[in-house]
């Protein structure tokens, strides 16, 4: 009753950003994202009839806190679906360094449902692990998949899934993560999600959203990264401008976060083909070929960036690894 899994992070090209229902994780809009080949989680349950507890192992070190609620809680549902009612011992760790703003919860969540469901020998099919997934955080059911995936925002908890729409190969795009901070995230997505319709402009967004996300559909399918990239620009701007204008503001920019997207913009001009997306932190995630990757780099170097960056590929989604 003990099975491992290993499951990446994703980047949203089309952002989760506002919940219909937050008990469900429904979202108010479908997203887009492909999943990180450098970012990923590794997690093993193991269920014990002898054990009288439930314990969370991160990192090497025990939790007691908020955290092994969570997981606690996302098990219930698990051991609900198995009709099997056994404490467990998880232990997860990230490949990525924690506490520098890039998020786990997509990846741990992932892997901690398959390795779960895997251990009480339950058989589900990938769009009922994407369900499970999501119920223990948004985000997570879109690294169930493979490649580049689409999370359908649903009419219920049933039908608020994700799929792949391509494999991993199809498209040699490179994501390198420029960390620009190297502190525990300040503002949880959690108040981002639940702040947004307090903005003027989360109206406006919602109503942009069917087109834009087609439009990133249509890029990803024909390949056409300046399409990709001015795209997922404007969508990027679209999520800041509505954290920035909740009520209270959410400012998850630095300095440094603005000086890199003007750099870019300034690249492209001669000719070097990146763009940016950002998540709910600071840290730019630089979106471009694989053949371009050693000239970003360079150029980076050259701005004198000191703090690290983590460069991704399109990546299978979670998988058993025992
Ligand atoms: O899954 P959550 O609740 O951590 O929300 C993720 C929010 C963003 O990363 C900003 C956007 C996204 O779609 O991943």
């Amino acid at each position: 009753m003990k099975k491992t899994a290993k499951a990446p992070s994703n980047i949203a090209f089309i952002k989760y950003w506002g919940k219909k229902d937050p008990s469900l994780n429904l979202p108010m809009n479908d997203s887009v994202s492909m999943n990180l080949s450098g970012c990923s989680t590794l997690t093993t349950v193991e269920f014990n009839s002898k054990f009288k507890k439930d314990r969370l192992i991160l990192a090497g070190q025990e939790v007691f806190d908020k955290k092994l609620e969570k997981v606690s809680k996302h098990l219930d549902l698990v051991r609900k679906l198995a009709r099997k009612n056994l404490r467990a011992k998880v232990t997860s760790k990230n490949n990525f360094p924690t506490g520098v703003g890039i998020a786990s919860s997509a990846s741990g969540f992932a892997a901690l449902t398959l390795a779960a469901v895997s251990a009480l020998g339950l058989k589900l099919s990938e769009k009922e692990l994407s369900v499970l997934a999501r119920l223990g955080s948004g985000s997570a059911c879109r690294s169930i998949p493979d490649g580049f995936v689409n999370w359908h925002k649903g009419q219920n908890s049933q039908t608020s899934f994700a799929e792949s729409i391509a494999p991993p190969s199809y498209w040699n795009l490179a994501d390198i993560v420029v960390i620009l901070q190297d502190v525990e995230k300040e503002i949880s997505s959690r108040d981002g999600h639940a702040l947004a319709q307090t903005s003027p402009y989360y109206k406006t967004r919602l109503s942009e959203l069917g087109t834009r996300t087609k439009d990133v559909e249509d890029a990803i399918k024909k390949k056409d990264l300046e399409k990709l990239g001015t795209l997922i620009e404007e969508e990027a701007i679209s999520l800041h401008m509505v954290a920035m204008t909740s009520k209270p503001p959410l400012f998850y920019w630095k300095p440094e976060t603005l000086l890199l997207m003007q750099n870019l913009m300034a690249w492209r001009k001669e000719g070097l083909p990146a763009y940016f997306t950002i998540d709910a932190g600071p840290n730019i995630h630089i979106i471009t070929e694989d053949k371009y990757e050693d000239k970003v780099t360079r150029k980076l170097k050259q701005l004198g960036f000191p703090k690290q960056t983590i460069t991704n590929h399109p990546s299978e989604g979670a998988r058993i690894v025992d």
